[in-house]
């Protein structure tokens, strides 16, 4: 499922084996990545360049523009004193640091998120860190994947916490933009996404991979990375940002990351902090559901509409109190999924507990 639209200089064979490993241990559906092979560039500098960086950081610590009062960019924000992680706010600022990295011969690895991170994005920034020299983690809630309707305002939302995390992490760079950089004034293009797009999460939330597409193109666009990493937890939009980055060849690749989950195999989420305690042991419900459909629809017979509707009732016989939809899909397409075709199937469902809607989905035949 990788979108490779370009060769990157990729880390050693030690590091790669790592890369293709790395999320297993936290996750219940690992991936490999299709990483490209290629010899590690000669005497890759990555500490001196790192020192380049954080000069970078110095000099433009005294040039940077203030833009509304807002903390400096690139300038590693400190408390008492002592140097903590680098953030970015403005693109020229990002884009100096970028810069170098890239003269250095250094690939970058991009974990687009919007905060409040949990182990989930945390395994999607061991496996960047796996993959490339330097790994930016953007941070912006954006607002055009939200409806009117939807939590934009009560999202949550941690960027000290989320500093810390990464810090601890040895991420190289946070890319943290106010809304006002992302979408200025005059700000007009929106970028429609592909056929992947079409259905499940769209029927449902009709903004949502516009948005999305639109923020994760001038993600691509700002950083430009060799890598960006994305979870398995949000399958679509997954295949949409493939989809995206092949088709309009941001010369990247797309690197998958499977689901982190608690033990009882409810998908970390930001959303799952909405979650009161009787709707949390409703919660890990989906995931049985899902892969109860997921082992129905390999056996003989399996008719993908009656095993939808089963579902529904059973989910809702389960405690939850609306089902969005329960589907089966081709994996890579997310065209409808042929039972006998031995393509490889996705069961993808989003449904309600009260006010909160989690999603899911679990590989066919894994
Ligand atoms: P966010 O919900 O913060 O998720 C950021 C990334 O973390 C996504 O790639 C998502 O799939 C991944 N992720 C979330 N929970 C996960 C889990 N339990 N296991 C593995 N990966 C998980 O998705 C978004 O932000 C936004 O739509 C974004 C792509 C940043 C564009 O605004």
């Amino acid at each position: 499922m990788a979108a490779s639209t370009k060769k990157p200089a990729t880390k050693s064979a030690s590091k790669k084996k790592a890369a293709a490993e790395g999320s297993k241990s936290k996750s219940t559906e690992a991936k490999k990545p299709k990483l490209k092979s290629a010899s590690k560039k000669a005497a890759s500098p990555k500490s001196a360049s790192k020192k380049a960086a954080s000069e970078t950081v110095k000099s433009e610590k005294t040039t940077a523009k203030q833009s509304g009062g807002t903390k400096k960019a690139a300038a590693p924000e400190s408390k008492a004193g002592k140097k903590t992680i680098a953030v970015c706010r403005t693109t020229d600022d990002l884009g100096a640091v970028t810069a170098k990295w890239r003269k250095a011969g250094e690939t970058i690895a991009l974990v687009p998120t919007m905060g409040a991170l949990h182990q989930g994005h945390i395994a999607l920034v061991e496996k960047a860190k796996s993959i490339a020299d330097r790994v930016v983690v953007s941070i912006f809630v954006n607002p055009t994947q939200f409806a009117p309707t939807e939590d934009l305002d009560r999202y949550p939302r941690d960027e000290d916490g989320d500093l810390k995390r990464l810090d601890k992490l040895g991420v190289d760079l946070i890319w943290a933009p106010g809304v006002e950089v992302m979408y200025p004034d005059g700000f007009t293009t929106h970028v429609t996404p592909g056929s992947a797009a079409i259905g499940l999460e769209s029927d449902f939330r009709p903004h949502f991979f516009g948005g999305v597409a639109t923020v994760v193109a001038k993600l691509f666009n700002q950083v430009r990375a060799d890598f960006a990493v994305f979870g398995e937890k949000d399958y679509q939009q997954l295949i949409v940002v493939t989809q995206l980055a092949r088709d309009l060849d941001m010369g990247l690749t797309i690197v998958p990351v499977a689901t982190v989950r608690e033990e009882d195999g409810l998908a970390l989420s930001s959303r799952n902090a909405y979650l009161d305690e009787d709707e949390r042991t409703v919660a890990p419900n989906l995931n049985l559901v899902l892969r109860e459909v997921a082992n129905a629809a390999t056996g003989d017979g399996a008719s993908v509409s009656y095993l939808r509707a089963a579902a529904r009732m059973r989910l809702l016989t389960l405690g939850f109190t609306k089902v969005d939809y329960i589907d089966i899909r081709d994996a890579e397409t997310l065209k409808d999924y042929d039972p006998l075709s031995g393509r490889p199937g996705r069961v993808l469902g989003a449904a309600w507990i009260g006010k909160t809607r989690l999603i899911d989905n679990v590989g066919i035949g894994k």
